[in-house]
C-alpha cells in the first residue's frame, strides 16, 4: 500500500453522494486492512475495518493506545448499528433524536457480532456512533460493516480538528487522509451508556447535557454521584487532550513567559506580557469556542511558552466538554 502512503485527498462535508474518487480509494484501503484519516463533525478519526483484527491491531499500535481502551464503531445508519448492539427504549430515543450527530451510545453487544474482539477490548458492550459528516457513513456503507475509528491522535495528545493536524501526528504512518476541512464541532462526541433503564453520560462532548435532558428527562439520567451507578469508561481515567506545554486553568492573570487563552471580552492581569494570545470566542459563543479549542491549544503549544494560562469558561452547554478537556490537559503534566 506504499503507493498510497501520505496521500491527502479532499472531500466535501455537504455532499451526500460526491467525492467518488476519494471514497473509492478510501474504501480500497479499508478493504485491504489499511488505515485512513477520516473527518467527522467532531474531530478526525483514525479509521480501519472493525471486523479485521489486523486493521484493529494497527490502530492500537499507531496510536500507542492501551489495549484495555475500546474503540468507537462508526456505522452507516441505525439498521447497521442494530446489527451490532441491543438498543433499549432510551437508546432508541437518543439515536432517533441525535443521529447522525456528535453522540456515541454504549449498548450491550449483540451476540455473534462480527466485530474483532480487540476493538471492544473484550467487553460485552459496544460504543456505536453515526456521524453527521457523510463521508464516514458512506465508507461504512461501502464496507458493509462498522468502521473502528478513535480520534486520530497519539494516545494522550490533542485530538486533530484538521487534516494537517492528522498528518502532523502520523506522517506517512497512514495509507490515506481524507481532508474535509476544519471540524465543525471541534470536541469529541458525547459518550452515553444505555446499559440499564437509566442513561449515564460517560464523557461530556459535542452534544450537551441540556440537549440530552430535554429528550430523556432528568429523572432518566443517572447521577455519577450515585456510587453504585457509575459505569466506567475505560478511557476516562487516562490523561487525555494534553498539549506538551503545561496548562493552567481558571487563570486570573498571565505570569511572565506564559501564553494566554481567553474567552469573550474578559481580560487577565498582565495580559500585555503574554508571549502569545488566542481568544476562543470574542463573542462568548461556546459552540465557536469548542470548534477553536484544540486548534488554538495546538497553536499556543508551538510558541515556546512556559505554560498556557486559560481564562474561566462557563460550564453550561458545550462549556462542560471544553472544561472537561481543559481540566484533563491541566492535570496531565502534574502526574
Ligand atoms: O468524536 C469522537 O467520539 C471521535 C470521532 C473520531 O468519532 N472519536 C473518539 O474516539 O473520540 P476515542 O477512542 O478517542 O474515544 C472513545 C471513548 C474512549 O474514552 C473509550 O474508553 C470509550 O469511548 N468507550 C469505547 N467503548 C466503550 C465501552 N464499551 N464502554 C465504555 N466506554 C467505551
Ligand atoms: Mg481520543
Amino acid at each position: 500500500m506504499s503507493d498510497l502512503a501520505n496521500q491527502i485527498l479532499s472531500v466535501d462535508a455537504d455532499q451526500e453522494s460526491g467525492d467518488e474518487a476519494a471514497l473509492t480509494k478510501a474504501d480500497k484501503v479499508l478493504q485491504a486492512g489499511g488505515l485512513v484519516g477520516v473527518p467527522t463533525e467532531t474531530v478526525y478519526g483514525l479509521a480501519g475495518d472493525a471486523t479485521n483484527p489486523q486493521a484493529v491491531a494497527k490502530i492500537f499500535e499507531l496510536k500507542g493506545r492501551p489495549s484495555f481502551n475500546p474503540l468507537i464503531l462508526h456505522c452507516s445508519d441505525l439498521d447497521q448499528a442494530q446489527t451490532l448492539g441491543v438498543f433499549n427504549s432510551n437508546a432508541l430515543t437518543l439515536a432517533t433524536h441525535f443521529w447522525p450527530g456528535p453522540l456515541t451510545l454504549v449498548v450491550p453487544k449483540k451476540p455473534g457480532s462480527v466485530i474483532a474482539k480487540t476493538a471492544t477490548a473484550g467487553l460485552n458492550s459496544v460504543a456505536l456512533r453515526i456521524t453527521a459528516h457523510p463521508v464516514m457513513r458512506q465508507l461504512a456503507h461501502r464496507l458493509g460493516g462498522p468502521i473502528a475509528a478513535p480520534s486520530a491522535n497519539k494516545s494522550g495528545s490533542l485530538s486533530p480538528t484538521s487534516a494537517e493536524a492528522v498528518s502532523e501526528q502520523f506522517g506517512d504512518g497512514l495509507d490515506l487522509i481524507l481532508d474535509g476541512g476544519p471540524c465543525r464541532v471541534g470536541v469529541e462526541s458525547t459518550v452515553i451508556a444505555c446499559l440499564t433503564d437509566q442513561v449515564q453520560i460517560l464523557r461530556p462532548g459535542g452534544l450537551s447535557h441540556e440537549q440530552i435532558a430535554a429528550v430523556v428527562g432528568l429523572e432518566e439520567m443517572r447521577s455519577s454521584a450515585q456510587e453504585d451507578a457509575v459505569i466506567r469508561s475505560p478511557g476516562a481515567t487516562l490523561n487525555h487532550y494534553a498539549p506538551r506545554t503545561p496548562v493552567r486553568i481558571n487563570a486570573t492573570d498571565v505570569k511572565p513567559g506564559e501564553a494566554a487563552l481567553l474567552f469573550g471580552d474578559q481580560s487577565l492581569d498582565g495580559l500585555h506580557s503574554a508571549i502569545s494570545v488566542c481568544n476562543l470566542s470574542l463573542k462568548s459563543d461556546l459552540n465557536e469556542a469548542a470548534a477553536n479549542l484544540f486548534q488554538m491549544l495546538r497553536q499556543l503549544d508551538k510558541v515556546g511558552a512556559k505554560s498556557i494560562a486559560v481564562a474561566t469558561i462557563p460550564n453550561n452547554h458545550l462549556g462542560a466538554a471544553i472544561n472537561d478537556r481543559l481540566h484533563r490537559a491541566s492535570v496531565a503534566k502534574m502526574q
